[in-house]
């Protein structure tokens, strides 16, 4: 038995949880594959009432006592700085130390792109991005604030640990997927403090891994060439900043945030599964949002459990909705929230 925590959240997060939810139930039927789900109702709502994001002992309990934690989105108008979702987010990641942040990306269907002239198996790749340090650690301070001598510092934090465990990740997940190639992505050449410890740490855990070549590219060539050759790629690491920044720029060569998943883990301990979208409060309530990017993050989620077989029929699934453009507005089709859902489930069935 496999204990599912849900955190729907806020806005269109509860909507697409529970398309999400609907997809895992009759997987796990079809699979075999049973599934234990608990509620928990952290979001805005619960913050307005009692002052509470998310406390110490309730995010320990989430990473001890689940498979995995499935989460829809945070974000709400009415919190001065979205401090709940910071809290809960941010609680999660860092108590949790869930240091690397997954994100896949892939096409899935070759008119969801805006590359020309590019195949489905073109665009197939990985992204591991650090999760724990870099500039996210909140570092620095600012002097002089309000005058016209002011100045602002903000630290990108490097350890040889943190670079190590990600990168270590990376390889590991080449070798079992039988990819040749892990792209490391840097500014070595004006960072050059951080970028040498990056290619130093890279080189050598590299070379535990001898059938695979490494490759270190700096961020703003690899941007452009994502762009313009993206299936040269399959395995990319890097840090915290500019995994970011690449990881939506490859988001949206696949389709954009309708479809984006996400992982969080620190492997044996605690894993956290996000669509990769926010709580888009502009669309929440009116049955338009796509559901498609939380039900491949619970595929994420499956795999994670160890189900690739069935994470892989999920992905079909998914792949034959958009196919027959039985999607929500956002991806050309002209389905609700939940008929999308509905149809993937559908497609489930008809392949069982
Ligand atoms: N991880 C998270 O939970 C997360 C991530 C990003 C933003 N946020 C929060 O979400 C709130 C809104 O932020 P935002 O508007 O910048 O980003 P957003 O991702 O919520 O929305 C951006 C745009 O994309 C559209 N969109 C997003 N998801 C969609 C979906 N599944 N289907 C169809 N359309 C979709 C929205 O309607 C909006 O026009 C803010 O409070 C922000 O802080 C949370």
């Amino acid at each position: 038995m496999a204990r599912i925590a849900l955190i729907p959240g806020d806005g269109i997060g509860p909507e697409v949880l529970a398309e999400a939810e609907k997809v895992l139930g009759r997987i796990s039927e079809i699979e075999d594959l049973p599934l234990e789900f608990d509620r928990w109702p952290h979001g805005a709502d619960r913050y307005l009432e009692t002052g509470s994001g998310m406390e110490e002992e309730e995010i320990r309990r989430l990473g001890a006592e689940y498979d995995g934690i499935l989460l829809g989105a945070l974000g709400d108008p009415r919190v001065p700085g979205n401090e709940h979702a910071r809290q809960i987010l941010l609680g999660l990641r860092f108590q949790l130390d869930l240091y690397i942040n997954l994100r896949p990306v892939r096409l899935l269907d070759r008119r969801l792109t805006p590359l020309r002239d590019i195949r489905e198996e073109d665009l197939d790749l990985v992204i591991f991005r650090e999760n724990t340090e870099g500039v996210y650690v909140g570092m620095g301070g600012v002097f002089r604030k309000g005058t016209p001598q002011e100045m602002a510092i903000q630290e990108d934090v490097n350890t040889r640990f943190g670079i190590e465990r990600i990168v270590r990740a990376a390889f590991e997940h080449a070798r079992d997927h039988d990819v040749d190639r892990v792209t490391l992505s840097d500014k070595a050449n004006a960072m050059e403090h951080a970028g040498g410890l990056w290619r130093r740490v890279f080189q050598e855990v590299g070379e535990e891994f001898p059938d695979i070549e490494r490759e270190a590219l700096y961020v703003d060539m690899l941007a452009m060439d994502l762009v313009r050759r993206p299936s040269r790629y399959r395995v990319i690491v890097t840090g915290n900043l500019f995994g970011d920044i690449l990881s939506d720029l490859a988001a949206q060569l696949a389709g954009g945030l309708g479809l984006a998943a996400s992982a969080n883990l620190h492997p044996g301990k605690a894993a956290l599964f996000e669509p990769v979208h926010g709580s888009a409060p502009d669309i929440a309530g009116s049955g338009n949002a796509n559901p498609l990017a939380a039900i491949l993050t619970s595929a994420l989620l499956l795999r994670h459990l160890g189900r690739r077989a069935a994470a892989d029929r999920v992905e079909a699934a998914v792949r034959g909705a958009i196919g027959a453009n039985e999607t929500t507005a956002d991806l050309g089709g002209a389905l609700t929230t939940a008929e999308t859902g509905d149809a993937v489930v559908r497609r489930l069935d008809s392949a069982a």
